[in-house]
């Protein structure tokens, strides 16, 4: 058994190399996989950019022990290569997706299910190796076997639609509702798409790219907005198109202005859903409160992968709309540093590794949009 594999590793802000590290045998209740399909995210981005923001650099992580240089890549898909003692129900061969959050199992938050808020939260790629190497070692608790409908490069991007299936979610958004979506980057589009599969009556989509509003519209958004091309803003065209308002607004930018426009979407008795990551926000209490608006708060995922990886295997849920650009590893410092200095764009890049090779599937078969559960 080999110790040593290529991985693309950060050390510090500007600085990835792709470089040979030490891979460990896997542990007791671990696995060691080889990752084939590797999601770039924003979040990957601003390390490159201004980093540390969570990759730890002076202190181990608590549960993956990991810390600076660390191996990128948390939206990843992989064949198992090897199994720990303990582990059951994978083995050498079986095809997975990455459901990349640590979890203690003892914390209050893990005791009720919602691990993804864990009191030592993390995520592998971030606060530990994550997916583009050659072998990564992984926790079996987050590993998925794929169904042979459900090709490796749609499992990476499994990822990004858990924190979309959360967010609708939490929304408790049902058949018949309204919807606005703004920010119509990945996780926005995904939320569309889920909205759909929910059954929501109409969906309005706000964003600047002509390219992503052409994109939203072909995945079955009803109506999209150029927020700078509109008389009295953006807000009253949601308004007037939804007959007084959304049942839910999505934020998905992370940004005041985008907030401001969430509220000013939202019907009277809605609910404002954040998605996008930002810091202060304020808000006119007056205006909430006498519209009754709830404000909540969506992060990350818990018990999404299993409904996810059913959808795509039904063919209900396509997402290879988002699996079109791809890169190999031996790239993956020159296509990453593009894109984080935006020489280089794209709805969502996967670098491809040695797991890809391995892993053959069955082509999908598309059938007709029908409700999911609840
Ligand atoms: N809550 C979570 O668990 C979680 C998880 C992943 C990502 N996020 C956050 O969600 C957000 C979206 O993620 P993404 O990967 O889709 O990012 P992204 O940057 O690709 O998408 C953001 C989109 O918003 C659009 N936009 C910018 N200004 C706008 C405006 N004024 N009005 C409407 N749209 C505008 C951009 O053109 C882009 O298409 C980010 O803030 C990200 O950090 C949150
Ligand atoms: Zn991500
Ligand atoms: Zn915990």
């Amino acid at each position: 058994m080999t110790n040593t594999t290529t991985a693309l590793r950060w050390h510090a802000p500007g600085d990835l190399r792709l470089e040979e590290v030490h891979v460990r045998t896997p542990g007791v209740g671990e696995v060691r996989v080889r990752p084939a399909y590797v999601g770039v995210c924003g979040s990957d981005l601003h390390e490159i950019v201004d980093g540390p923001h969570a990759i730890p650099v002076s202190r181990p992580h608590g549960l993956s022990g990991g810390r600076a240089p660390l191996v990128l890549g948390h939206e990843f898909s992989a064949v198992v290569e090897s199994v720990g003692p303990g582990v059951e129900g994978l083995a050498p061969g079986d095809r997975v997706a990455v459901e990349p959050n640590y979890r203690c199992g003892t914390c209050a938050a893990c005791q009720s299910g919602r691990y993804h808020v864990c009191e030592h939260f993390g995520f592998a790629g971030l606060m530990g190796d994550g997916g583009m190497a050659g072998l990564a070692v992984l926790p079996s608790y987050m590993l998925h076997r794929l169904p042979s409908r459900v090709d490796l490069a749609q499992a990476a991007v499994l990822e990004p639609a858990a924190v979309a299936l959360h967010a609708t979610r939490r929304s408790g958004i049902g058949a018949g509702d309204t919807a606005v979506v703004i920010g119509l980057g990945p996780v926005g589009l995904l939320v569309c798409l889920l909205l759909r599969l929910r059954g929501v009556q109409t969906i309005v989509g706000v964003e600047p790219s002509e390219q992503r509003r052409a994109l939203a519209l072909s995945m079955g958004v009803d109506h999209v907005i150029d927020p700078s091309r509109t008389e009295n803003g953006p807000a009253d065209l949601v308004r007037k198109l939804l007959g007084g308002g959304a049942t839910v607004s999505f934020e998905v930018v992370g940004h005041q202005s985008t907030f401001d426009m969430a509220l000013a979407s939202v019907r009277s008795g809605g609910t404002v859903l954040l998605v996008g990551l930002a810091g202060g926000l304020h808000f006119d209490g007056f205006a909430a409160v006498n519209a009754e608006i709830t404000i909540r708060a969506s992060v990350g995922y818990n018990d999404c992968y299993p409904e996810l990886i059913d959808l795509v295997a039904q063919g209900q849920l396509d997402l290879d709309p988002f699996t079109g650009d791809m890169e190999p590893l031996a790239d993956a410092v020159e296509v990453l540093n593009d894109l984080a200095r935006g020489r280089r764009q794209g709805l969502k890049t996967l670098i491809r590794c040695a797991g890809a090779d391995i892993g053959a599937s069955v082509p999908t078969v598309f059938t007709n949009v029908s409700q999911v559960r609840t």
